[in-house]
């Protein structure tokens, strides 16, 4: 997939260049509109740097291209300032899974919000640079849930301390450590979402990442405990049902592909991207995270009361800038990118209020619960 796009892009961004004649008098190019199919591969690649950076939280998948403004640099390549609506996926972002593999989350579960990046490409120089994003995202509204589906299972605040959601993961990990947990202890790392709906009783669902430590194979309780900087391995889903006799609990897992340290951005081998691009892409080891995501409340929570009231415009303020200079700055990409110095793109402030033609895109899912105003 990333293969196909990336070399349809190189096709693109080439016929571009090759239309206008030298000596021809430079016309600025108009803004490209937010359904283009070559915003719409920047956006997909843009919404990959933005998942490998992260840290916590679940991979995003693209419900549309908000706005798109692109700066044509000297030499070759575009600075793009993007503004994407996104969706949580149910993948973990240490999953390291691409946007497009993961499912994207029913209605009732959803999380949704707004990306704003600034990107910069450069294909014929195998350049795809992220210097910054930010992102706001919020849950869907469970008042309006409860109106469409009053039995869906409702997110619960991500406490530990909650008996109920500390009581699910004991629980299910001790069945986890049961079933697949032969010569190594799982261990709870961190709750990662929780959730509880009437089935036959009150009932629990939780996520969690999980740490490893090894156990020795003679006695059954010689199991080491986890060491203080171990890292998740994987993530859990664990399950309490409760009825009046009895309750029952279920426990299943995933784990991460190990990822080697020295090459941050290696791909799992479905998405190889050709040898030269990958290589070129790989940013080094230990930078400095990108930018942030803001995981705003849900604002229909407290406000039962005034159910009569209409639906409150929910707002997601985010804002990325690099630069205050209004005629921008030189960027400066990591040195392993070798570009002349000619040839680094100037960025600009994230242009705010202007909206190019055409934006917003349409969406993959139009249901204007999940859809930032
Ligand atoms: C977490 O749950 C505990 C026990 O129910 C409660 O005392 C505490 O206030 C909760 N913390 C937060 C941040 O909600
Ligand atoms: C991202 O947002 C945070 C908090 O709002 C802000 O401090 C930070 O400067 C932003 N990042 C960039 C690159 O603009
Ligand atoms: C977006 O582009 C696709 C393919 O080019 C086209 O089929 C679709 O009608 C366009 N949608 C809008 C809303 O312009």
């Amino acid at each position: 997939m990333i293969l196909t796009l990336s070399l349809g892009l190189l096709v693109l961004v080439h016929g571009a260049c090759s239309t206008s004649p030298p000596g021809e008098v430079y016309q600025p190019p108009p803004q490209p509109s937010c359904n283009d199919s070559r915003v719409l591969s920047v956006a997909g690649l843009a919404l990959e740097k933005i998942n490998e950076d992260r840290k916590e939280g679940y991979i995003f998948s693209l419900n549309r291209v908000a706005d798109v403004q692109e700066h044509r640099q000297a030499g070759s390549g575009s600075v793009y300032y993007l503004t994407l609506d996104v969706l949580e996926t149910y993948c973990h972002v240490l999953s390291k899974k691409n946007w497009k593999d993961c499912e994207a989350r029913r209605l009732h579960d959803s999380i949704y919000g707004q990306c704003k990046a600034i990107f910069y490409v450069n294909l014929p120089r195998r350049i795809l640079y992220l210097p910054a994003y930010n992102c706001t995202i919020r849950p869907v509204s469970s008042r309006e849930i409860a109106t469409l589906c009053p039995d869906c299972p409702v997110l619960l605040p991500n406490n530990i301390s909650d008996p109920w959601i500390s009581q699910t993961v004991t629980e299910s990990l001790k069945k986890i450590n049961k079933e697949i947990g032969v010569g190594k202890a799982f261990h709870l790392f961190k709750v990662t979402e929780a959730r509880t709906q009437w089935v036959v009783g009150p009932s629990f669902f939780v996520d969690f990442l999980v740490t490893e430590s090894p156990c020795t194979k003679s006695l059954p309780k010689a199991c080491l405990p986890p060491l203080a900087n171990a890292q998740p391995v994987g993530i859990c889903e664990g399950s309490l049902i409760r009825d009046e006799i009895e309750t029952s609990v279920s426990g299943k897992c995933e784990f991460f592909q190990s990822q080697p340290t020295s090459a941050p951005e290696s791909h799992p081998p479905e998405h190889q991207v050709p040898q030269q691009l990958a290589s070129s892409t790989d940013a080094p080891p230990l930078e400095e995270p990108k930018g942030s995501v803001q995981l705003l409340p849900d604002p229909s929570v407290g406000k039962f009361e005034d159910f009569q009231e209409k639906r409150p415009i929910v707002t997601f303020p985010v804002h990325v800038s690099l630069t205050t200079e209004p005629l921008g700055e030189v960027l400066h990409l990591p040195s392993h990118y070798l570009l002349e110095k000619e040839e680094l793109p100037i960025v600009l402030p994230f242009p705010e209020g202007l909206r190019s033609n055409e934006c917003p895109g349409p969406a993959e899912y139009p249901n204007s619960l999940i859809l930032p105003p």
